[in-house]
């Protein structure tokens, strides 16, 4: 067991149901390690299915008392929520690092961007504005009120494991919803940590529930169930389809977060140093393994040489090891399964013809991967059509503009892409024509608590953060009125 983790105030292991940290009813558990060390971390009970009914109860019950609070008490309790978070920041971080593998200075990031979450949705929580419409009459009045969805289920991964639960809970909790959280089975402590330092402040029993299990089993149960009017998802596009075919039983609201194919395009007039500032930036963050991480580097054959040359002594500097130890960027992939997908694209590239200037190797830490880098990636190869989450910078090259939008285009995702010039005519076309949810013209982090995040085609719908992110949590209802 994690001696260090386990003495920390915002520790648990337990599920939280109903407003109660449950002591075990089952003897099925499973295992939370630390990715760095393989380092058992805690036990957590797989929730027998019978007692899912009654979280959906308690989250129901919690929806009557929480839906009907004024917006500025909801406020309040975010503000609250807030602050709590950067209280326990350093913990948090700990936590993260731990059962993620991220360096510590990101986690610390990660907690500041997750208490932003509650914070911009404490402001928003006051503005849920209806409209009023002009009536078919001078009798007809028509307005809409924007009313909560109801009893909400999130699902969310490992690679944030707080703030991608924060941009969920945060507008959930604006709107007047409750919600049932099923965090990563690789990932559940900050989400249990998150429930400790939230049943520290006063809230409706089974406003926030996290529950523990076998992830088919309540996936299913939560898009089948009729009393949970919104699933909302963050993960794999696989699993995001599955989600929404189930659903379809109940007709669900449905909110989906999935995987990226992230084009990162460098003209011939790019600053280059600031591309290559941007580059690292958007590829190692959590070492490579973000939605939005740069997969595909689609770079102009005329500056193909500098760039290189540029990024390698970039890349010098990386510091691989242990996220807990505050020198580290690269830190360990999260598991046996991440580090082999990169070893089979990056092998697979090769053989295939990339040609090797850097890496291409796991490194002497557990799931560790070298900061790599690849040139001559074709666009028939994995690695340029899979997410690679981890480490490694695939580039290919173009000659013209058309053809250098084209490749980024050619792919079933939508979900980031970067593109670096100094002409505002390019930035333009390019912006409008690329077709993702987010560009960044010339930036290599583009994630944001103001900033609406979220794809097109297979990379999902919906949009998280800012003030579109209320939209996902509110109902709109009409209200038809003749005056007599
Ligand atoms: C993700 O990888 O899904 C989220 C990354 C971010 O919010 O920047």
């Amino acid at each position: 067991m994690g001696a260090s983790i386990s003495n920390l105030s915002i520790y648990t292991s337990l599920n939280y149901i109903g407003g109660v940290f449950q002591q075990p009813l089952s003897s099925s558990f499973f295992q939370v390690e630390n990715p760095a060390s393989g380092e058992v971390l805690a036990q957590v009970e797989m929730m027998d299915p019978c007692h899912h009914e009654s979280v959906v109860q308690h989250a129901h019950q919690a929806f009557q008392e929480w839906s009907q609070k004024s917006a500025s008490d909801r406020s309040e309790f975010l503000y609250r929520l807030y602050q709590k978070l950067l209280d326990h920041k350093d913990e948090f971080a700990t936590l993260i690092s731990s059962e993620q593998g991220k360096s510590v200075i990101e986690a610390k990031g990660e907690v500041q961007y997750a208490a932003n979450f509650f914070q911009w949705y404490a402001e928003e929580a006051r503005r849920i504005y209806g409209d009023t419409i002009p009536g078919p009459s001078s009798k007809d009045k028509i307005m809409v009120l924007r009313s909560p969805v109801g009893v909400c289920a999130a699902i969310t991964p490992w690679n944030f494991p707080l703030a991608m639960i924060a941009r969920k809970l945060a507008p959930a909790l604006a709107a007047g919803c409750s919600m049932i959280l099923k965090p990563s089975e690789l990932t559940p402590l900050s989400a249990l940590a998150l429930a400790k330092v939230f049943d520290s402040l006063d809230a409706p029993k089974g406003l926030f529930q996290v529950i523990n299990g076998d992830p088919q089993t309540i996936g299913e149960f939560f898009c089948t169930h009729p009393q949970i009017r919104k699933i909302t998802f963050t993960g794999s596009t696989e699993v995001g389809k599955l989600l929404m075919k189930q659903s379809s039983s109940t007709v669900k609201n449905i909110s989906l977060e999935l995987g990226g194919n992230a084009p990162f395009l460098v003209f011939e007039d790019a600053d280059l140093d600031a591309a290559v500032e941007g580059a690292m930036q958007s590829k190692f963050r959590n070492t490579g393994q973000t939605c939005v991480c740069s997969n595909r580097f689609l770079v102009h054959d005329s500056v193909l040489g500098a760039f290189v040359k540029k990024m390698m002594k970039a890349m010098d500097t990386l510091r691989t090891g242990s996220g807990l130890d505050e020198q580290h960027e690269i830190c360990p992939l999260i598991n046996h399964e991440g580090l082999e997908k990169v070893k089979r694209l990056v092998t697979q590239a090769i053989d295939q013809g990339a040609v090797l200037h850097k890496g291409g190797q796991p490194l002497s830490m557990r799931n560790g991967y070298a900061p790599t880098l690849l040139t001559g990636i074709k666009s028939s190869m994995d690695i340029f059509k899979e997410e690679i989450f981890g480490p490694v910078v695939a580039i290919t090259t173009f000659r013209q503009d058309q053809e250098a939008l084209e490749l980024a285009n050619d792919t079933h995702y939508g979900l980031a892409a970067y593109c670096y010039t100094q002409s505002l005519s390019r930035s333009w076309y390019m912006a409008e024509n690329l077709e993702y949810g987010m560009v960044g013209i010339n930036k290599g982090i583009i994630s944001d608590v103001a900033s609406p995040f979220g794809g097109v085609k297979q990379s999902g719908l919906g949009r998280e953060g800012s003030k579109y992110g209320l939209d996902e949590y509110v109902e709109k209802k009409t209200i038809s009125i003749r005056t007599l």
